[in-house]
């Protein structure tokens, strides 16, 4: 099949394009390069179209001859979305509503990457299933929220032939050193404090890359129209326990930690039914200390892809995210 990534050059979405061009696929990558996205994720020789998916010349260049777009292509930090939410807006929504219209007008598949911040916090006991309500917390969830609503109107309206996956929180090698794991790794690695938010007792549920993507690779072939899939690691922790996971594994010293003021509206749990998925045959394989261990490794081994991310860009959006709330932190 020759599939167009959207988003591609980000960290899931290379993932993906390896995970495909290894299983004989062709892959397009349409990626408009924000800071996140990064041409050296990717293998040098792929094809690489540098637009935006919310554009429709771009998404109808890129998608010349293929059979189907998965769409990774989003603004995905909650934290950036809570200082300034404009361009979630552009790519979450508006990105989706023209790759929807352009796969109605080709008669084409499209598979839309969600998230499971779309059904908001889990308080205490219970997992999120496919037909629950959508209440998601921060701008960034509205907005993978109201581009994903879109899905199922189109299935209705027009009859397309779209699906949605709603992941779980994903680590792993190229992420981003905004995003939780990366951003300790790092910075443990660089002896630099951490800034953990409230009382770290947080629940996400981690899944590695490499899961994620067999499960999104399983709902592109096999996936029904307007059908929605959980994908979860069924691994809940506290950030606090993750954290004391990369103590053990970078050697770093604890007095780094620092109890942060908290991230505005933070969801306090997430947890996934993923019973739905695993009936196709899905289950995530990589046990959390392993991908964990080897994260950590290709941390330490990959300086060059990370050092010069934290002395660009990053640098000034760190400063503004973490100065003020580093410099009244207490120990953790
Ligand atoms: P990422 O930030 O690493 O990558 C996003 C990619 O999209 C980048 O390459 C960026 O350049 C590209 N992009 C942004 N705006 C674009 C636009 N308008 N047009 C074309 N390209 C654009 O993100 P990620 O963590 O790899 O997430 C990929 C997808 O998976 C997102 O849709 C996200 O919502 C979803 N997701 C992520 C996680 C997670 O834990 N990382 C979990 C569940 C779902
Ligand atoms: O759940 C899926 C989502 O996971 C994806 O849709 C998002 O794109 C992805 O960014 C991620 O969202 P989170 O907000 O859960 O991930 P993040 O890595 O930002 O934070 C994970 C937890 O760690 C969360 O409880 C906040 C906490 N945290 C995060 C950062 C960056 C800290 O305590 N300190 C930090 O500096």
């Amino acid at each position: 099949m020759r599939i167009l990534v959207a988003g591609g050059a980000g960290f899931i979405g290379s993932h993906f394009v390896k995970r495909l061009l290894e299983a004989g696929d062709e892959a397009v990558v349409l990626d408009k390069l924000t800071y996140s996205g990064n041409r050296a994720n990717l293998p040098q020789d792929v094809e690489f179209v540098h637009g935006d998916i919310a554009v429709p010349d771009d998404v109808a260049r890129a998608a010349h001859g293929c059979e189907a777009i998965v769409n990774f292509a989003a603004e995905t930090h909650v934290d950036r979305s809570v200082l300034s939410a404009e361009e979630f807006g552009h790519t979450n929504f508006r990105g989706t509503q023209v790759l929807l219209e352009h796969v109605r007008q080709a008669e084409i598949r499209l598979v839309q990457v969600s998230t499971d911040e779309v059904y908001g916090d889990l308080e205490a006991g219970g997992s999120s299933r496919e037909t629950d309500p959508l209440n998601p917390s921060s701008p960034y969830a509205a907005a993978k929220a109201a581009g994903e609503l879109l899905v199922p109107a189109y299935v209705r309206t027009y009859g397309v032939h779209a699906s949605i996956t709603r992941g779980s929180n994903t680590y792993g090698p190229n992420q981003y050193p905004e995003k939780f794991i990366p951003l300790f790794v790092t910075n443990m690695l660089d002896g630099e404090p951490l800034p953990l938010y409230g009382d770290g007792r947080q629940v996400r549920d981690w899944l590695h890359a490499d899961d994620h993507c067999a499960g999104i690779e399983l709902i592109l072939r096999e996936g029904g129209p307007g059908e929605i899939y959980n994908v979860g690691g069924d691994n809940e922790q506290t950030n606090i326990d993750v954290a004391e996971k990369l103590f053990a594994l970078t050697g770093a010293d604890r007095s780094l930690l620092r109890r942060v003021d908290d991230r505005p509206g933070h969801d306090r749990r997430y947890s996934l039914d993923t019973s739905k998925l695993r009936a196709l045959g899905w289950a995530p394989r990589v046990p959390f200390e392993e991908g964990l261990r080897a994260t950590v490794d290709w941390y330490r081994d990959n300086r060059d892809w990370w050092e010069p991310i934290k002395s660009g860009e990053y640098r000034a959006y760190y400063e503004q995210q973490y100065g003020a709330r580093l410099s009244t932190s207490s120990p953790a």
